[in-house]
C-alpha cells in the first residue's frame, strides 16, 4: 500500500501541454495548474477543519501574488495575508475585500498602515510596542487587532527563513508579550489574539507543534493575568513541500492532526474556545505550478556538460540564496539518461540545478520543466541583467491554458529610468 505521506502527485506538464504552451507564450514560462491548485486549498481547509471546526485558511501571498492565484485563493474561502501595502493593493486588485486581509509586517510605516486603515483592512498584526503607538494614534478601532509573538522555537530549516527563535526581528519576545497587552488595554486597542510564524519549509513539524502550543498556553497565561480572553489564535504557515524526490513533507492530514493537536491539548480545559487560524503560502501553491525553459547551449566541460536555460537568477533566485535543489524533467526521454548542470543565462555562476538526469542526447530546442516553483519564485523574481520578468499561464480545469501575467515588455523594463538630459 503506498504511504500517502510520500506519495508524489506533483503538477506537471505533458510533452505536447508543454510544446503549445512553450509556441504559444514563449519560455521561460510559469505555468500553474488551476485545479491542482484548487484542490491542495480544498485538502488543506478540510484537514484544519477536521481538527478544529471554524479554522481559518490565509493564504500567505508573498508565495505568489500573481492576481490569478489570489483571486482563485480567496474563491476558495481563503483570507489573504499581505506583508506590505503592495501585497494588498494586488490583493484589491484581484477583487478581494481588504475585510479579508491580514496585515503583517514587522516594520509598517504610518503611510501603509494609514492606506490599510483607509482601506478596511480586516486584520492588523502588529508586531512591536511602538507599531501600538502608532495604530493608537491612527485610530485603528473599526478593525480588529492581534499581537505577533516569538515564541523561541527554532526551527529546522534554512537560517534565511527561520523566524520563531528567540533573538529574532518578529514579533513580542516573552519579556513583553504581557505588558503588550496590557498596553493594547491601556490605549483601548481592538486586541481579539495572537499570531507566530515559526518558519517556512518546514519537513519536520515540531517547530509549528511548539509555535501552536506557546500560543495556546500563552493566551491562557494572559487570561490569568490580565483577564484578557483572547479569541483568535494564529500560528502561521511552514509546511514544506516536494521540490525533490527527497522531501517527505507531511501530508496536510497529518500535519494538521499534529499542530492543531497541539494546540487542543494545550486549550484543553482552560475554558478558552478561539477562532484558530493558520497562514500556508508555500505548501498551497509550491507543487501546483512548474516552469518551462528552453534548453540554449549544451557545452561539455572536463567535469560536466553545462546545459544552459532561457532563464535563470532572475526568475528563481532559490537556488542561488537557500542552495534550494529542484527536479528538473526533460519532456522527450528516447535517448537514456545522463547526468548534466543545468544553469541559467546570467553572467554570473549561476548554476540552476546541480546533477540533474535529462536524456544523455539533450539538445538546443529541448524544453525542460522544473517542478514545484509555484512558490517563491515570480514574487522572488528580478530584472538582473535587463531579463524580462516570464509570464505565467494559467492551465484551467477544461484543459486550456490563458495567460495570467504576460512577460515584461522593453518599455516596461525602461520605463522608470529618468536620464538627464545633458547625459544623453
Ligand atoms: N506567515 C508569515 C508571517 C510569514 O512570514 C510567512 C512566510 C508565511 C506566513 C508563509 O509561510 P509558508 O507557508 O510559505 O512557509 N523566500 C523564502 C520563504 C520566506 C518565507 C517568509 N515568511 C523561500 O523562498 O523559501
Amino acid at each position: 500500500v503506498p504511504d500517502e505521506s510520500v506519495r508524489d502527485d506533483r503538477f506537471r506538464l505533458d510533452a505536447e501541454t508543454a510544446d503549445r504552451l512553450a509556441a504559444e507564450f514563449g519560455t521561460p514560462l510559469y505555468v500553474i495548474s488551476e485545479g491542482h491548485f484548487r484542490s491542495r486549498i480544498r485538502r488543506y481547509r478540510a484537514a484544519f477543519e477536521a481538527e478544529w471546526p471554524g479554522g481559518q485558511v490565509a493564504y500567505a501571498s508573498k508565495a505568489n501574488s500573481t492576481l490569478a492565484v489570489l483571486a482563485i485563493a480567496a474563491s476558495e474561502g481563503c483570507q489573504i495575508d499581505v506583508a506590505s501595502e503592495g501585497e494588498l493593493r494586488a490583493a484589491q486588485a484581484a477583487g478581494v475585500e481588504p475585510a479579508r486581509c491580514h496585515f503583517h509586517g514587522n516594520n509598517k510605516t504610518a503611510e501603509e498602515l494609514r492606506y490599510a486603515l483607509s482601506q478596511g483592512i480586516g486584520m492588523v498584526v502588529a508586531d512591536n510596542e511602538s507599531e501600538l503607538h502608532l495604530l493608537h494614534s491612527l485610530g485603528i478601532a473599526a478593525t480588529k487587532l492581534v499581537l505577533r509573538l516569538a515564541p523561541g522555537v527554532d526551527p529546522k530549516t534554512d537560517a534565511k527563513i527561520s523566524t520563531g527563535q528567540a533573538d529574532t526581528k518578529f514579533g513580542f519576545g516573552s519579556g513583553g508579550a504581557v505588558a503588550a497587552v496590557e498596553l493594547c488595554r491601556s490605549l483601548g486597542l481592538p486586541l481579539i489574539g495572537f499570531h507566530c510564524h515559526v518558519g517556512s519549509q518546514l519537513i519536520d513539524p515540531e517547530a509549528q507543534r511548539g509555535g501552536a502550543e506557546y500560543l495556546a498556553r500563552f493566551a491562557i497565561e494572559v487570561r490569568d493575568r490580565t483577564g484578557f480572553t483572547a479569541t483568535y489564535l494564529n500560528f502561521g504557515g511552514g509546511l514544506g513541500v516536494r521540490y525533490t524526490g527527497i522531501d517527505a513533507p507531511l501530508t496536510f492530514e497529518e500535519y494538521n492532526r499534529i499542530a492543531v493537536g497541539a494546540a487542543r491539548e494545550a486549550l484543553a480545559g482552560s475554558g478558552l474556545d478561539p477562532v484558530l487560524g493558520q497562514e500556508p503560502g508555500r505548501s498551497l501553491i509550491a507543487e501546483s505550478a512548474v516552469t518551462l525553459y528552453r534548453v540554449g547551449v549544451v557545452k561539455p566541460v572536463p567535469q560536466r556538460t553545462y546545459v544552459s536555460v532561457d532563464g535563470g537568477l532572475s526568475d528563481n533566485p532559490r537556488p542561488a540564496m537557500y542552495g534550494a535543489r529542484y527536479d528538473v524533467r526533460a519532456l522527450r526521454d528516447e535517448a537514456p539518461p545522463a547526468r548534466f548542470t543545468v544553469s541559467g543565462k546570467h553572467c554570473e555562476t549561476d548554476l540552476l540545478f546541480l546533477d540533474v538526469e535529462l536524456p544523455a542526447d539533450i539538445r538546443p530546442g529541448d524544453l525542460l520543466q522544473v517542478l514545484t516553483t509555484g512558490a517563491y519564485n515570480a514574487t522572488m523574481a528580478s530584472n538582473y541583467n535587463r531579463y524580462p520578468r516570464p509570464a505565467t499561464a494559467l492551465l484551467r480545469e477544461d484543459g486550456s491554458a490563458v495567460r495570467v501575467q504576460r512577460r515584461e515588455t522593453w518599455d516596461e523594463m525602461l520605463a522608470r529610468e529618468e536620464l538627464p538630459e545633458d547625459l544623453l
